[in-house]
């Protein structure tokens, strides 16, 4: 990743901006790493999902955007609308760092339908001439005339019983209250979250308190993006903690998000799980997730998450350009998991299927956008490998094996051309007690993984070379493998 000097980092995004912009755009769009089914920035930096609902018949979500590189500087939100959660329409900027509350960046939260008017709660990210941090949590309105305005006022100052991580603001209803849970660090340096109170989401909040999760008083220096949400009849907290330790199959990434899911009491503050933390995602690039749980699914909710971490880099870096965000997924509980299965939706993206048989044997050229399904695998042992080369197939590409001696899925980006993170490692696995059926989402910079219906998924960026082009499957028994070109929803306009 680029270093940049403070002065570019912290730039306001003006008129005058939008020429070098717009060229800018024009040279990314040539880029072969652009996605065809996945939100991507139209210039720089997209992180985090942000204000992720269903409202007036649409969805709408934005993204953590650093327009003028593919770097973290001050924060503005990018907006997109969708009418089936699968192909969006680029809107343009909806907030940007101009005020001095947010001088150093609109940083993340959420949304809420308010007054029949969508309301953005977000964190100010403030820095004073001493570069000392006060994070104020703040509100936009979306007008009648398409605009978003910023209230004057914060409406939640900085607690100081707490460090100045204090940040990505979820409000919630319940119980006819609004609350905000939102993530914090303690004077210890813990990773917490506080939990807010009001009944008019404008005016007097109120600090209830720390969330009380116990067992996880000492789990990670900060946590991130956290989100409370009711699945069925459970709570489950989301949640993107800091600082934890890599151990065995846990915690190999740079920083996790996972899922705690128990008992809520909001009048003691009390979150009682019923299972240890989970990650959503065992692949290579997952975080900061956020859910939207509008009743628009019952009992469910959907979630969106950032394929990508901080302090990582990647292929196109070079490019200008850097981040997208994951496929949506539909939560459901089973057998006290949590499941996430590709949005119901994202049928209508299937185009014609190539091949559908059943072998234990495969190689065929592919050519992205594609979804591959395999079933009936009934844990026999499985090597696939996609992005491969022609002349080493089975030894090259993006690596996917399940051993069934040992119960372990493994995906392993080691032999791609292209290398990143290599600080980071190059194989992740988890452990499985049987693998049944895969449904492999590739688009032309990324792997989604859903394994046996979404019990367990794993996310991963890659950046094939023009030779990596093959698909490789070999497998101990026949299986049954269905191809599906996939359609190319991502439109490309520059909105600004
Ligand atoms: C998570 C995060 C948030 C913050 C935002 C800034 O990736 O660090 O905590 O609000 O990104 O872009």
């Amino acid at each position: 990743m680029k270093t940049i000097t403070n002065k570019e980092k912290y730039r306001v995004l003006e008129k005058s901006d939008l020429q070098s912009l717009k060229d800018m755009n024009e040279e990314i769009k040539k880029s072969k790493f652009r996605q065809k089914f996945h939100i991507q920035p139209i210039t720089g930096l997209l992180n985090d999902p942000n204000g992720f609902c269903f409202f007036h018949d649409e969805w709408h979500i934005f993204y953590q955007w650093f327009p003028f590189g593919a770097t973290h500087g001050a924060k503005n939100w990018y907006h997109m609308t969708s009418d089936d959660l699968v192909s969006w329409k680029n809107k343009g900027l909806a907030l940007k760092p101009d005020t001095v509350f947010d001088n150093r960046g609109v940083y993340s939260g959420s949304a809420i339908v308010y007054d029949d008017k969508l309301n953005l709660i977000y964190t100010g990210n403030h820095k004073d001439e001493r570069d000392v941090r006060h994070p104020y949590q703040c509100v936009a309105v979306l007008e009648d005339n398409g605009k978003f305005v910023k209230k004057d006022e914060p409406i939640i100052n900085m607690s100081q019983n707490y460090t100045e991580h204090q940040r990505d603001p979820k409000i919630m209803y319940e119980d006819n209250k609004y609350y905000i849970i939102l993530g914090a660090q303690d004077k210890d340096l813990k990773g917490r979250a506080l939990i807010y109170v009001s009944d008019d989401i404008y005016n007097n909040w109120k600090l209830l308190g720390e969330l009380k999760v116990k067992g996880y008083e000492d789990f990670g220096y900060m946590w991130e993006c956290p989100d409370l949400i009711k699945i069925e009849d459970k709570y489950v907290l989301i949640f993107s903690p800091q600082g934890l330790q890599a151990n065995g199959y846990k915690y190999n990434n740079i920083y996790q998000n996972g899922y705690l899911m128990g008992e809520m009491n909001f009048d003691t503050l009390e979150f009682i799980p019923e299972s240890e933390f989970e990650e959503l995602d065992g692949g290579f690039d997952f975080y900061a997730s956020q859910s939207a749980n509008q009743n628009v699914y019952e009992n469910t909710a959907v979630l969106m998450a950032w394929m990508g971490l901080p302090d990582s880099s990647y292929t196109t870096d070079d490019e200008n350009w850097s981040g997208c965000l994951t496929l949506p997924r539909e939560l459901s509980i089973k057998n006290g998991k949590l499941i996430q299965k590709p949005a119901r939706n994202l049928k209508i993206i299937r185009d014609d299927v190539i091949t559908s048989h059943i072998s234990k044997n495969y190689l065929q050229k592919i050519k992205t956008p594609l979804e591959i399904k395999l079933e009936d695998i009934n844990s026999k042992n499985l090597e696939i490998n996609i992005f491969s080369d022609k002349n080493n197939s089975s030894n090259s590409g993006f690596k996917i094996s399940f051993d069934n001696k040992k119960c372990e899925f493994t995906i392993d980006r080691g032999s791609l051309l292209n290398k990143i993170n290599t600080n980071q490692g190059f194989t992740r696995t988890i452990k499985l007690d049987m693998l049944d059926k895969l449904d492999i989402f590739i688009d032309n910079s990324s792997i989604e993984i859903f394994i046996n219906d979404g019990e367990y998924t794993m996310t991963s960026r890659v950046f094939p070379t023009d030779e990596e082009c093959m698909l490789y499957i070999k497998a101990e028994d026949n299986i049954k493998l269905e191809m599906c070109r996939l359609k190319e929803l991502m439109n490309e306009e520059f909105v600004i």
